[in-house]
């Protein structure tokens, strides 16, 4: 349907043509000499309107009620002028023929559906209009990001999503385990299937990589040694922290974008978010009209304009010490943030580090980064301050033995960037299949 209606005379200069569209069936209105039927592709936003009458072949589908919203159609017919307003073709149909019939109890009739309830329907909600633009969006998003970086010589790394490190240091590891075998009596009572050692710890050597395994929450030590090998890499892939996931911003699963800039400081890391932000918005922007109109209309008034400030403005930097000020100037209750990750290097007053966080409206952080502590014994202390085991870190301290160099990078919250994109108010409703701890609804 895109290939027919997408260019600039909307499908005019098909007018004439026998053609076969394949889809769903989005609404019927059955009328004394006409009946329209709409069909959506899941390839653009516009249904194609169909329009049968009662001489072409297939009619009895429609006479029988086997054609109803939801059932999967295969129809040939002629593009012709539409009389209707909001298209300037439509297809009469020579032979209507249904794949898949739909079942009346079909969730999402034409009638509005609220997100909360299409949450409990993962399966069925890519069908509606918002969650089709988003996934194209989101799409274009991922795009964008591989060719942002590839026409800027960054090599793409694949990082483990299986790990012993924990990167963030801050304890939302999702542990990964075979210690429970997939017998039912094993499930329902687990404390009985988990081989213990003698003073009642969990006896790791039993389970199948022989030691504690976890989830990755970020493929940044990864990248690092690539990018002290390749120079400037990139990771692309799924993380995982069980944290404070009962918010809009949070998920137990979400991807990331992780580059790692060598020879590079934190100026650079700041630049090189700031330009990979503003192509990615253009890119959607420019290629994604049809959806972004949608969102503009329906979900977030004005999103369009936002964006294209964001592509032709500078962005503010303050620091964390104007930051601070500001928050207590403004009589907002406010904590202070956490201790910063091990790896971060520490400026030369010797208390703070060189980090940076990317803040965008409504979404709040959209980018965490830093340059790292590229220097042995600096790392070395900060990993003993943080009482760390350095044992565990050898390979990470030989990237600073063996020809260190000054890098940095960042890591972008992929489903942020998606939130922000389409104005999408819950994380939840900008991936396919959101994580996250209670009922689907949520
Ligand atoms: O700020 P974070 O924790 O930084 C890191 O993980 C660094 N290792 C990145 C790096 O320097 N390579 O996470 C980075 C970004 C956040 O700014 C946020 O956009 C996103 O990841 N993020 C989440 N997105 C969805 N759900 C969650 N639970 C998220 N936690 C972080
Ligand atoms: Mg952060």
């Amino acid at each position: 349907i895109a290939d027919i209606k997408g260019g600039e005379s909307e499908g005019l200069d098909r007018l004439g043509q026998t053609l076969t569209v394949r889809g769903w069936v989005r609404t019927l209105r059955v009328q004394s000499s006409v009946t329209f039927i709409e069909v959506n592709d899941g390839s653009c936003l516009s249904n194609m309107q169909c329009v049968i009458d009662s001489d072409a072949e297939g009619y009895d589908q429609v006479e029988s009620g086997l054609i109803a919203t939801g059932a999967s159609v295969c129809i040939q017919g002629v593009v012709v002028p539409s009389q209707g307003k909001k298209q300037k073709i439509e297809l009469k149909i020579n032979k209507l023929v249904t794949v898949g019939k739909s079942d009346p109890s079909f969730p999402i009739q034409k009638k509005k559906v609220t997100r909360e309830f299409l949450r409990s329907k993962a399966h069925l909600r890519p069908r509606t209009n918002t969650f089709g633009a988003v996934a194209r969006v989101r799409n274009a998003l991922a795009y964008a990001t591989h060719k942002f970086f590839q026409e800027n010589g960054f090599v793409w790394i694949s990082s483990p999503i299986i790990t012993a490190s924990d990167c963030e240091g801050a304890g939302e590891q999702f542990c990964v385990t075979t210690l429970i075998p997939s017998s039912k009596e094993a499930i329902d009572s687990p404390a009985d299937a988990i081989p213990r050692t003698e003073n009642g710890l969990i006896d790791w050597s039993q389970d199948f990589f022989e030691k504690p395994a976890f989830l990755t929450v970020s493929g940044q030590l990864n990248a690092e040694t690539y990018a002290t090998a390749l120079s400037d890499v990139y990771t692309f892939g799924p993380t995982f922290r069980a944290e404070n996931s009962n918010t809009s911003r949070h998920l137990a699963e979400f991807w990331m974008i992780e580059p790692e800039l060598a020879f590079a400081d934190l100026n650079d890391d700041m630049a090189c978010a700031t330009a990979y932000l503003q192509y990615v918005v253009k890119h959607v922007l420019e290629n994604c009209k049809e959806d972004m109109d949608f969102f503009n209309n329906w979900i977030e008034k004005g999103i369009i304009d936002r964006l294209s400030d964001v592509v032709e403005k500078s962005f503010v930097r303050m620091t964390y010490t104007d930051a601070v000020e500001l928050l207590l100037k403004s009589k907002k209750k406010f904590e202070f943030p956490d201790i910063k990750a091990f790896y971060m290097r520490l400026n030369d007053d010797g208390k703070t580090v060189a980090a940076m966080d990317m803040l965008v409206p409504r979404v709040g952080e959209l980018i965490g980064g830093s340059q790292r502590e590229e220097r042995l014994e600096y790392l070395e202390t900060r990993l003993d301050e943080l009482k760390l085991n350095k044992e565990s870190f050898w390979w990470y301290l030989d990237l600073r033995r063996y020809g260190t160099v000054p890098h940095a990078g960042f890591g972008l919250g992929f489903e942020r960037l998606v939130q922000f994109a389409t104005g999408i108010d819950n994380i939840r409703d900008t991936i396919p299949f959101p994580r996250a701890p209670g009922p689907p609804s949520r």
